[in-house]
Parts: C-alpha cells; sequence; structure tokens
C-alpha cells in the first residue's frame, strides 16, 4: 500500500470549503434572481444579496491567495499520471481566475446603475460612475459568460474530484477533507 498522500492544511480546507459554499450560493442565487419581475421589492432584496455575499467571496478568495502564496499546496501523489496533473493545474488557474474575474465584472457593471450595492442591509457602496446602459452590457456580459465558463469548470472539477474518491481510491479527494 502506498502511503497517503500530503494533505492541504486546515486553514487551506476552511477556506476552500467556505468559498465553494458561497460560490454555489451565488450561482444558485444569480440564476433565480434574474428571472424575479423588475421593480419589485424582492428583486432588489436578491440583488443586494448576491452582491454583499459576492464581495465578501471577493475578500475570502484575496485571503486564499495571500495563504496560498505562504502555503503551497502539497505534492500530488507520484502514481497520478502527468496529464492529470497539468489538467488538474490547469483547472485549478482557470477556476482561480473565475473566482477573481465574477466578482471585478459584477462590480463594476453594478457601478453604471443607479443601485450601487447596499451591504447586507447594513450601508450603501454608492456607484462612483453615472448610469450607462451600454457599459453595463459589456460588463454585465463579462460576468454572464465568466459564469457559464464557471459552471463548466466546475462541473469538471466536482467529477474529477469523485472521480478520484470512487474509482482512482488514491487519497487525492481527502487531501482536501478536514480529518486526521
Ligand atoms: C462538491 C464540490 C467540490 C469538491 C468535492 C471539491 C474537491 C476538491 C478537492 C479534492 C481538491 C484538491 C485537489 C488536489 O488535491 O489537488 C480541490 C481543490 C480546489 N478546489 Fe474544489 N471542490 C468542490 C468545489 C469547489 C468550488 C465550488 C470551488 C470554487 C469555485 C473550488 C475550487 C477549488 C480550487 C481553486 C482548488 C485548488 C486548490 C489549490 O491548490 O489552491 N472547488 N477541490
Ligand atoms: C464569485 C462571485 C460571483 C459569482 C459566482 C456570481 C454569479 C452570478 C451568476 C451565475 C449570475 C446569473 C447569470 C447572469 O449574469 O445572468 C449573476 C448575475 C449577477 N451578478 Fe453575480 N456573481 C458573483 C459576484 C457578483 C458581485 C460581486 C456583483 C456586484 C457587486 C454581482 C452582480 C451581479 C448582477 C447585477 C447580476 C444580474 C445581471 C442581470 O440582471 O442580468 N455578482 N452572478
Amino acid at each position: 500500500m502506498q502511503a497517503p498522500p500530503a494533505r492541504y492544511n486546515k486553514v487551506s480546507i476552511a477556506l476552500h470549503w467556505i468559498v465553494a459554499v458561497l460560490v454555489l450560493v451565488l450561482i444558485g442565487l444569480g440564476v433565480y434572481m434574474v428571472d424575479i419581475p423588475r421593480g419589485t421589492p424582492e428583486r432588489s432584496f436578491f440583488y443586494n444579496l448576491h452582491k454583499s455575499i459576492g464581495l465578501t467571496t471577493a475578500i475570502i478568495v484575496l485571503i486564499r491567495f495571500w495563504w496560498r502564496k505562504k502555503n503551497p499546496p502539497p505534492p500530488l501523489p507520484a502514481s497520478m499520471p502527468k496529464w492529470q496533473v497539468v489538467t488538474s493545474n490547469i483547472i485549478h488557474a482557470l477556476l482561480y481566475t473565475c473566482l477573481i474575474m465574477m466578482p471585478i465584472a459584477g462590480f463594476t457593471a453594478s457601478q453604471f446603475t443607479k443601485w450601487g450595492v447596499t451591504y447586507f442591509g447594513l450601508f450603501k457602496i454608492p456607484p462612483m460612475a453615472s448610469p450607462n446602459a451600454a457599459l453595463y452590457d459589456v460588463f454585465q456580459g463579462v460576468h454572464e459568460n465568466t459564469a457559464y465558463v464557471l459552471m463548466f469548470i466546475l462541473t469538471v472539477h466536482i467529477l474529477a474530484a469523485f472521480y478520484h474518491l470512487l474509482f482512482v481510491k488514491d487519497g487525492v479527494f481527502q487531501r482536501m477533507l478536514p480529518g486526521r
């Protein structure tokens, strides 16, 4: 029996799962809220909730980058084929790219509306620009298309994780689970 591969540390694991839950909630909220009739309090509530969680996620992602720089990922098991190592690095890089692009595009788009962001009902971040439908459409387009890319890559990521857990059984899934 090969020794199980080294795990991510506790903080990296916590950050992974906090961001994972937030991103899945954001995708659910995003897809749900765009169909709420315009001009209703319900739409305003869900948009502000989405934006508030989105900005919070951006801050946690920045903390995650800082933490990752100080705590690089542990080496993958030597048994893993080269193509899988390369693909996994590409997928992770794309996930991080989406995690940065989504809030930047969403926040920038919201600068070109009259709404801005009401952060969890606590305070308002007023828009820094005047309303501009054309610029809103550009950044909203980036936000929406990046969301589709993110959903696709995430599907591959989650399927790959379960492929390791259920078929390869090389401990790669467990690297990201809390425990001894
Ligand atoms: C059911 C959902 C998920 C499962 C089972 C899962 C599982 C995993 C596992 C096992 C790893 C470690 C891979 C390795 O050992 O190299 C990992 C890494 C990673 N996951 Fe997930 N994940 C999930 C959801 C997400 C979500 C929603 C995101 C964010 C968009 C995400 C982003 C990442 C990133 C960026 C890494 C690379 C970590 C690093 O090396 O810095 N995951 N995931
Ligand atoms: C990781 C962070 C985020 C994720 C995963 C995410 C995801 C999504 C998704 C899946 C949608 C629905 C697709 C569409 O655009 O029609 C959406 C819509 C939207 N998001 Fe985000 N979002 C994030 C951050 C943000 C932030 C920080 C803001 C603004 C401060 C924001 C503002 C919006 C707006 C205004 C819409 C609706 C656009 C419309 O009415 O068509 N998002 N988001």
